[in-house]
């Protein structure tokens, strides 16, 4: 694994965002929980997201469709028969590889020319064999023909086969969005770095209806706009952020034309997000395979047609994998390392110190405590010397160190330091709450 990475992956087990799922059992492979911090930092993110949707957006609604589905539904929308990797095994060592990772043209590799990069051997690969990414399970209490079922790969197609409900009942005009947020799950041959890429994880979506020909100009929109959320809403830096277009052999077989925003990770430029034009692909199949009329009637112009679907889709976990890489930071000079989160993202928006034990210092400090915790996510910590205390509080994050001392008991004042440049200045604890939310 990449150095930087290993250290992410070591500092979110320490300060309690990230653990390998099963632990105790010795780990359960590409499958990760999120601990308290994890949890609160996925929580900002997914909230930015559905805002930005749904609320920003008045012809944008939300959707909570199931994850188990009809099966039907992923013969129709072609999952079934298309949504598998290449896969080789190295017979020798048992490593299993993707095969289009040694190259996209894969099919006229030789592979007994090629070495495995685990062993060393030569020859020792088998032949790519396609493989299914779906997880398959029974529905009801005998595994038997007809109670197969399959956990959603996308979170999409729920949104497809509710379209004309949602539409109805929202009396929704084309064109209008439908936004989802929720787990998706793939039997990925080779997970690797981190939570890049799980075989259990979050993807927020929304599948924009549109007229067609007027697909080509609404997806170079969506491309604008969901780059501008990365920039304005999250602070990613911008020089390491770019678009990628999808040539011929990586297009889904869903998509007339998709682009991804990367990001450069330490492990390099990788996807953090899809924005695909599917045409009518998925209505047409569904309409196809269920036997329902899924045209829109467009009353206006008195005509009927298919919309075409514009779609953004983003994985949570990458996104915060994003995050996580832009906001590490090793600050050499005051030997510290600093997860430099804007404050509207931040797990914890500020902790709250004693400067002692006695004196009445906890007392008052747990005043400050009740005046700032029904408005934002605050701490308690008075263990260890102060500087330790902002040090811990610097690896996970938060933005906002307050200092309750004796003076604070004379002149109802503390000190608020700020996270980057450990700058502390003295506010009057009245004012605190309107300092620290004018920077979220
Ligand atoms: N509905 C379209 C779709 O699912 P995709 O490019 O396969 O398109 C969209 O996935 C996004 O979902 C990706 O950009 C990525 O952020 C996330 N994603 C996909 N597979 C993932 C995996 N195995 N682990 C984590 N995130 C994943």
């Amino acid at each position: 694994m990449n150095k930087t990475i290993e250290k992410i992956v070591s500092l979110c087990k320490r300060r309690g965002f990230i653990f390998q799922s099963s632990d105790i059992y010795g780990g359960f492979s590409a499958i990760y929980d999120y601990g308290p911090l994890g949890i609160e930092l996925k929580n900002n993110i997914s909230q930015l997201w559905w805002k930005d949707m749904t609320q920003v957006h008045e012809n944008i609604v939300g959707l909570d469709s199931g994850i188990l589905m009809h099966p039907k539904i992923w013969e129709a929308s072609g999952h079934l028969g298309a949504f598998n990797d290449p896969l080789v095994d190295c017979k020798q060592c048992k490593s299993r590889y993707r095969a289009d990772e040694f190259s996209e043209d894969y099919a006229s590799i030789d592979w007994q020319s090629i070495q495995c990069p685990n062993c060393g051997t030569t020859g020792s690969f088998t032949e790519p064999r396609q493989f299914n990414l779906m997880f398959k399970t029974h529905v009801g209490p005998v595994e038997e023909s007809g109670t197969e079922a399959f956990l959603r790969p996308e979170t999409a197609q729920g949104i497809f086969v509710n379209y004309q409900l949602v539409q109805g009942a929202m009396r929704m005009k084309v064109p209008f969005g439908i936004a989802q947020i929720g787990k998706a799950f793939r039997n990925e041959i080779v997970a690797r770095n981190f939570i890049f890429r799980t075989r259990e994880f979050e993807q927020m979506e929304m599948q924009y209806f549109v007229k067609p020909g007027t697909d080509d100009d609404i997806l170079n929109q969506w491309k604008e706009k969901r780059l501008n959320f990365y920039l304005e809403k999250l602070d990613i830096e911008k020089n390491k952020l770019r678009y990628h277009e999808h040539n011929d052999s990586e297009l889904a077989h869903y998509a007339k034309e998709a682009w991804d925003i990367e990001y450069n990770f330490p492990f390099g430029w990788s996807e953090i997000e899809g924005i695909h034009n599917r045409t009518d692909f998925d209505l047409s199949r569904h309409q196809e395979f269920s036997g329902k009329n899924l045209s829109y009637f467009d009353q206006p112009n008195n005509e009927r047609y298919l919309p075409y679907i514009i779609e953004t889709s983003a994985g949570l976990n990458r996104m915060l994998l994003t995050i996580l890489a832009d906001a590490y930071w090793e600050d050499d000079d005051n030997n510290r390392t600093v997860m430099k989160f804007h404050p509207r993202l931040a797990p914890v928006k500020a902790v709250i110190c004693p400067l002692t034990k006695k004196d009445g210092l906890p007392e008052k400090a747990r005043e400050v405590l009740d005046i700032l915790k029904p408005h934002l996510k605050v701490i308690y910590d008075q263990q260890g010397s102060i500087g330790k205390r902002y040090y811990r509080q610097d690896e996970a994050g938060t933005p906002f160190g307050i200092t309750v001392d004796h003076e604070s008991l004379e002149d109802n004042t503390v000190t608020l330091r700020d996270r980057d440049s450990m700058k502390q200045d003295r506010i009057s604890i009245d004012q605190l709450l309107t300092a620290i939310q004018d920077n979220i």
